[in-house]
């Protein structure tokens, strides 16, 4: 059966149509970081204004490229939440109407769920069960994955994002937004070390994150003069440094513990060289599969959307008969986890 997928949590507007054992046919995406640029961060009733205008075309361009029809299309995944309320009320209102006018199911899909199968979509997908590094802009999770809809929380921050910690650091360096990619960039240049940064809970037992303390310690020394070009890059590369080791040393517990030998990444986060770097090093040496998404979906998109629909489908675990819109802008994971054990 095909899947459309639509993706509008935050500041991409993303469309997809996925088949299995075909895979993905056509994705398209917009991203909405120019009209954000200027505010230094997403504002979010101009995000939900823009999915409003971008959804339909994009819908036209992927069913074109992918040569398939309205009535082709067997039902419709949409994220339903966590996100901006507006925004996932656009993407919502999209799909359900749409399957509605098409008398096809219409399936509220869980954004994280989205990001951590959406290594499933390239050709070496890995196999269940695994363990889950989920990094992006709003969270930070380690998760045990035994199959679709069978999610079990780890660990996660108790204050930022990984991806929050670095946008806010960015900011702090003068860096433009999205921060992440920037301050990655600005690290390249730098040496790690010269200014030394704490590593938070770098040494406790349990598998939570704390990345608040990380950005004001970036402040601190900020402020205490290291504003040259080549003190922000050192700084810079300190900082990814400290964030990149708390997130290899508690996800190689997190493996451990579990007694598998996956770990699959997923969220912006990422796309970090160094992250990934880091962690294949870590997981060579013990023999251990690390899986991450194709480069171009490791941020949001409508593809990861498509696909843990179709896998919903696929496990039987959608009730596709009522018909609302309802979004859920704050949605653990794990609310309707199944228990492995
Ligand atoms: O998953 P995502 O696209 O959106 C959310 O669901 O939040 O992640 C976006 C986050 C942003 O915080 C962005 O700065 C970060 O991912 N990010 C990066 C990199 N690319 C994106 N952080 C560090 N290094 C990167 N290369
Ligand atoms: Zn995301």
């Amino acid at each position: 059966m095909t899947v459309l997928g639509i993706e509008s949590s935050c500041d991409e507007t993303g469309v997809a149509l996925y088949e299995p054992g075909r895979g993905l046919l056509a994705h398209r995406l917009h991203s909405q970081i120019a009209l954000h640029a200027e505010y230094g961060g997403v504002v979010p009733e101009l995000a939900s204004r823009d999915h409003i205008r971008r959804l339909p075309q994009l819908i036209d361009q992927t069913l074109a490229e992918a040569g398939v029809t309205r009535q082709d299309i067997g039902a419709i995944g949409y994220t339903a939440g966590p996100g901006l309320a507006g925004a996932l009320l656009v993407g919502a209102s999209v799909a359900e109407a749409m399957a509605f006018a098409l008398d096809i199911p219409a399936l509220p899909i869980h954004h994280l769920e989205g990001h951590l199968l959406s290594p499933m979509l390239s050709d070496d997908a890995p196999q269940f069960p695994f363990v889950a590094l989920l990094v992006s802009g709003g969270h930070t999770q380690l998760m045990r994955v035994d199959g679709v809809g069978r999610y079990r929380l780890l660990g996660e921050s108790v204050d930022d994002a990984a991806g929050e910690a670095f946008d806010k650091t960015a900011k702090l360096l003068g860096l433009g937004y999205p921060g992440g990619p920037e301050l990655a960039r600005l690290a390249e240049r730098g040496t790690a070390g010269r200014t030394s940064l704490p590593r938070p809970m770098l040494k406790a037992d349990h598998l939570d994150f704390s990345f608040s303390g990380l950005k004001t310690a970036v402040l601190t020394a900020y402020q205490s003069g290291h504003r040259t070009d080549e003190a922000r890059a050192d700084l810079a590369a300190e900082f990814q440094r400290a964030v990149v080791e708390v997130l290899v040393a508690k996800s190689l517990k997190a493996v451990e513990r579990s007694g598998l030998d996956t770990l699959v990444v997923a969220g912006g986060v990422g796309a970090n060289r160094h992250l990934r770097d880091e962690l294949d090093a870590a997981c060579r040496q013990r023999g251990w599969r690390v899986c991450y998404p194709e480069p171009a979906l490791c941020t949001d998109n409508g593809a990861m959307i498509a696909l843990a629909a179709s896998m919903r489908l696929q496990a039987g675990l959608i009730d596709a008969t009522e018909r609302t819109i309802a979004v859920r802008p704050r949605w653990p994971l794990d609310q309707e986890c199944v228990d492995p054990d």
